[in-house]
């Protein structure tokens, strides 16, 4: 039984993929006193690290020393020997994901947990093949991982109880908000959430009810602008469930229930209009526009995650 006192130890903690998210999962367990080895196959990935790392060091103003703590290597036995956790981060393909954790279980004792960051591929079927499957779970953390505090949790069908414990104990000792989700359904909670929404929004652009600028202003400044601080179940409670139940009533018949991606999504892609990467999207980009989103975002939660290490909740 792994109990939370245990937790509070300083431990060794593998990470599989030093990408994006890797990069972000390492320096977030190393800030919180833990070894971390990122397997990285990548020569130009595993090279670039330490400046990933050093950046995110200087953004938050951490303790420099916190960076001897991540090592990285070319192999992933070597680096996950040893590990009391393992944080897979590899690209977003299951059979990728079913190999590495065949050779996860060839490379790590028996009671090491094994979680996989993946955003839509279910645990369940990334463990389905091997011998111990009550030690993987999900882990879904929010991109950039050093900087929002949720993940959830995911226990799938096999996930043994104690394994949920631990790794929720684990993550909130490191600062992180982890919650459980008791079943591993497609999307998890949180991008259901926001799924719903876009699949709404995508729908009034296509229908001419506004553009997709207006989408982004509504949100921003609407009831975006108290979605920090208030939930939209404590939302619901805070007008009252009978109003809620008046609106849904008149509005719910009229929402988007298309099966199935959006044509307007389908078109766009068709048409190699991918977003910021492309210049259009569902809006238009210049480098300077898209440079100013990317600046935005992250100096606002960098703020907000400074601000959380001075006033811990
Ligand atoms: N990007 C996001 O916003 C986000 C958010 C939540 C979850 N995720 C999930 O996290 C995972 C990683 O996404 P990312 O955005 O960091 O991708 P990424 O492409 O930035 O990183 C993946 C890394 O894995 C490495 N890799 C390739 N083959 C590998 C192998 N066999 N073993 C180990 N590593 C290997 C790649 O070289 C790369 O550095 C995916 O499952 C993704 O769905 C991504």
């Amino acid at each position: 039984m792994r109990d939370r006192k245990e937790q509070k130890k300083k431990q060794k903690i593998g990470v599989v993929g030093g990408g994006l998210m890797g990069h972000g999962i390492a320096y977030l367990f190393a800030a919180a006193g833990h070894t971390v080895a990122v397997f990285e196959p990548a020569a130009d990935i595993r090279a670039s690290l330490p400046r990933r790392l050093q950046s995110i060091l200087e953004l938050l103003g951490d303790d420099p020393a916190l960076l001897a703590r991540i090592e990285a290597y070319d192999a992933l036995a070597p680096a996950m020997a040893g590990a009391a956790f393992v944080f897979e981060a590899a690209p977003e393909k299951l059979p990728l994901k079913q190999q590495i954790f065949a050779e996860l279980e060839n490379a790590v004792a028996p009671e090491t947990i094994l979680a996989s960051n993946s955003s839509a591929i279910r645990s369940t079927e990334i463990s389905r093949h091997l011998k111990h499957r009550g030690r993987v779970i999900g882990t879904h953390f929010w991109n950039p991982p050093h900087l929002v505090p949720l993940v959830e949790v995911i226990q799938n069908e096999n996930t043994a109880d104690d394994v949920v414990r631990a790794t929720m104990a684990l993550l909130a000792d490191a600062g992180k908000v982890p919650v459980h989700v008791r079943r591993d359904v497609p999307g998890f909670v949180g991008n259901r959430l926001q799924h719903a929404m876009k699949r709404e929004a995508f729908a009034l652009v296509a229908a001419g009810v506004c553009d997709a600028d207006t989408i982004d202003t509504v949100v921003r400044e609407g009831f975006g602008a108290r979605t920090a601080v208030l939930g939209p179940m404590e939302q619901a409670d805070l007008v009252g469930l009978d109003l809620n139940l008046d609106i849904a009533e008149v509005l719910y018949e009229h929402l988007d229930r298309t099966a199935g991606p959006p044509a307007v999504l389908r078109d766009k892609v068709k048409a190699g209009k991918l977003g910021m990467k492309t210049g259009e999207g569902m809006r238009q980009w210049t480098p300077e526009a898209a440079d100013a989103v990317r600046s935005r975002l992250s100096r606002f939660l960098a703020a907000q995650a400074r601000g959380r290490k001075k006033n811990p909740a």
